[in-house]
């Protein structure tokens, strides 16, 4: 395997599926399959996800109420998809630890590095919860934080598009999809991968991203393997 260590950013809305909101259950529990079959491999998974499939901080803030309140709530629904992912992933017989930046020691553990590092090299799948702690911060900060923190070989960001293309190829026939991409073109070209804070981090420490498909089956694996799938983002 290419890849020994690896930071998987998985977003909430791939876990709602085909529902407007909320968690679909096969989608949840394909994820889990793909996951639990690359840690057998022996590689260690570290997971942050996100919350947009339940509350999204940035539209509690359109309703009035105040970003931090937002965010907050918005970090509370990665709690809830953590959990609903160790439980998809345990079931499927790959044991997990869910650390939260935010301690709600009854739920889960709170993220102490050392300890999280301990769990991957147990072979156990850690899932990042509550983002970075704070608000004005992404949970695509939070993964790319983590990923240095544990020394990820990789961070992967699954997403509902392929990669990065120069604009949204949804709404543009011409864009152009980039195989391969710097963090200072991201930057500069505005690209939409992630946000300014997350893309920097990672550049700073090195970080090499790929950004990919979350919606084609088994194809995290594939990437891992060595596949050439998605954009590479490097320094
Ligand atoms: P090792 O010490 O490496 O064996 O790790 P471990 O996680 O198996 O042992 P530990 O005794 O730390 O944890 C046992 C179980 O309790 C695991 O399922 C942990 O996730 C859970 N656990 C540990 N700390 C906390 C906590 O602060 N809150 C909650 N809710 N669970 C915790």
């Amino acid at each position: 395997m290419p890849y020994k260590r690896v930071l998987l950013k998985i977003s909430g809305e791939a876990l709602q599926g085909r529902q407007d909101s909320g968690i679909e259950n096969e989608t949840l529990n394909r994820l889990a399959t793909d996951i639990a079959e690359i840690c057998r491999s022996g590689v260690q998974i570290g997971l942050v996800v996100g919350g947009g499939n339940l509350i999204r901080g940035a539209e509690q803030a359109a309703k009035g109420f105040e970003q931090v309140t937002g965010d907050h709530m918005g970090m509370l629904a990665t709690v809830i998809n953590a959990l609903a992912m160790q439980d998809a992933i345990e079931r499927q017989g790959q044991s997990v630890r869910v650390m939260s930046a935010i301690r709600i020691n009854e739920i889960c553990e709170g993220y102490i590095r050392r300890r999280a590092v301990r769990h991957l090299e147990k072979g156990r799948t850690v899932v990042f919860a509550a983002g970075t702690g704070n608000p004005f911060f992404t949970t695509d900060s939070a993964a790319s934080l983590r990923a240095i923190e544990i020394n990820a070989d990789l961070m992967i960001k699954a997403t509902k598009v392929d990669g990065v293309y120069s604009s949204d190829p949804a709404k543009d026939s011409s864009a152009e999809f980039y195989s391969r991409l710097t963090f200072d073109q991201a930057l500069y070209e505005r690209l939409s991968v992630m946000d300014a804070t997350a893309l920097v981090l990672c550049r700073d420490h090195q970080m090499p991203l790929r950004v990919m498909n979350i919606f084609k089956p088994g194809s995290i694996k594939r990437l891992i393997e060595g596949e050439d799938i998605g954009s590479l983002i490097e320094a």
